[in-house]
């Protein structure tokens, strides 16, 4: 397997990518690949222990690459790989300091393809040692833009870049439709198989991909589904006012192109706080260690179930989506001098509230 890939040719990546093609068709996988998807749905009744709630949990943080952020760039390669937009010697670049940028980096091992993540200073320590680890190329940002923040600067490097290296391809996540179709086919259809009722779906938004893939292929099968995205306080996706906010994950400060309003019907804006609070629950009651937006996801649906309706003769039914894994978070969310600092910003805005 090696060989193959070290000695590509455009014939041995499309061995590769038939050899990939059937998902969890055998008990042994032929590579990591086929590990992506058929996560776990868990009763949090730990957690959420009205007997007329039942809260499930999508594990994405079960994925391989450690977040849900597997699927699209499995799905995004791979489709490329099919229709030919991505060849055997692309160059796949991405702006993206987190879960995509290694979940593609991962990809660019198993295809043979050289990955460059463009990042900023913002990017945790971890992540980028994972992303060179894995083999990506990184290309730093370091000047700030007119907003004060580093997305546009990224994106124009990303132009750069796009100009100046042989057969790159820019990924694009926030406007490339198979983001959303990889959880229609993957997370989406997953949930759907596996239940017979569900009244209201609980995600994080930052691209949008996933609370739009996964909403969409629900739809089909529950219609009344009430769809509740969940964004950070100080993100502007929804149209709140910019902000600072330490987290990553949720939140952005552009408007997805992905993004339908009109398909959400309520929206949760979460702070820091109050997200790193919903990982220390859903630790300490349900012994599950996940990221940020997994807190914030929690914190959200903690508010929802106190204010739905609940159906006749059965628990109201509501899958919550858990994006990645804690350990990423641990200067974060699972850091006692980060989460005091947190704690003190968010009282002293609560106490400002309060006091007008
Ligand atoms: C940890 C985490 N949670 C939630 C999201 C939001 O997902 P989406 O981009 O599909 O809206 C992301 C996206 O990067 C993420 O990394």
């Amino acid at each position: 397997m090696i060989m193959i890939i070290i000695n590509r040719s455009k014939k041995e990546a499309k061995k590769i990518l038939k050899s990939h093609a059937p998902i969890n068709s055998l008990s042994i996988k032929s590579s990591i690949l086929e590990c992506i998807g058929d996560t776990p749905l868990v009763r949090l009744n730990r957690l959420f222990t009205d007997p007329d709630i039942e809260v499930l949990a999508k594990l994405e943080c079960m994925n391989p690459g450690g977040s849900m952020k597997d699927r699209p760039a499995r799905y995004i390669i791979e489709q490329g790989l099919k229709n030919g937009t991505i060849q055997s010697n692309s160059h796949i670049v991405e702006s993206t300091s987190g879960n995509l940028g290694i979940a593609l980096a991962m990809m660019g091992r198993l295809y043979g393809l050289a990955v460059t993540c463009v990042v900023d200073p913002k990017v945790s320590a971890v992540n980028l040692k994972i992303m060179k680890q894995m083999g990506a190329n990184i290309e730093m940002v370091t000047e700030a833009d007119e907003q004060g923040g580093y997305l546009l600067t990224r994106i124009a490097h990303v132009q750069y870049l796009l100009g100046s290296i042989p057969n790159s391809v820019w990924i694009n996540q926030y406007a490339n439709s198979n983001n959303w179709k990889s959880h229609f086919e993957g997370t989406g259809t997953e949930i759907a198989d596996a239940l017979d009722d569900l009244d209201v779906l609980i995600a994080g938004v930052s691209t949008s991909g996933s609370i739009m893939g996964i909403a969409r292929r629900l739809r089909e099968k529950f219609p009344a589904l009430h769809v509740v995205g969940v964004d950070a306080v100080g993100s502007i996706i929804f149209g709140g006012p910019p902000g600072s906010r330490d987290l990553p994950g949720i939140g952005a400060s552009r408007i997805p192109e992905l993004l339908n309003k009109s398909e959400i019907d309520s929206v949760y804006h979460i702070n820091d706080l109050d997200s790193a609070n919903g990982c220390r629950a859903l630790l300490r009651y349900e012994g599950i260690f996940a990221g940020g937006s997994s807190g914030s996801v929690v914190a959200a649906a903690q508010q929802v179930v106190a204010k739905m309706r609940k159906p006749i003769g059965r628990p109201l039914r509501v899958v919550i989506i858990l994006p990645d894994r804690g350990e990423r978070y641990m200067d974060k969310v699972y850091d006692d001098d980060w989460y005091a600092m947190v704690e003190a910003k968010w009282l002293a805005v609560e106490g400002e509230v309060v006091h007008e």
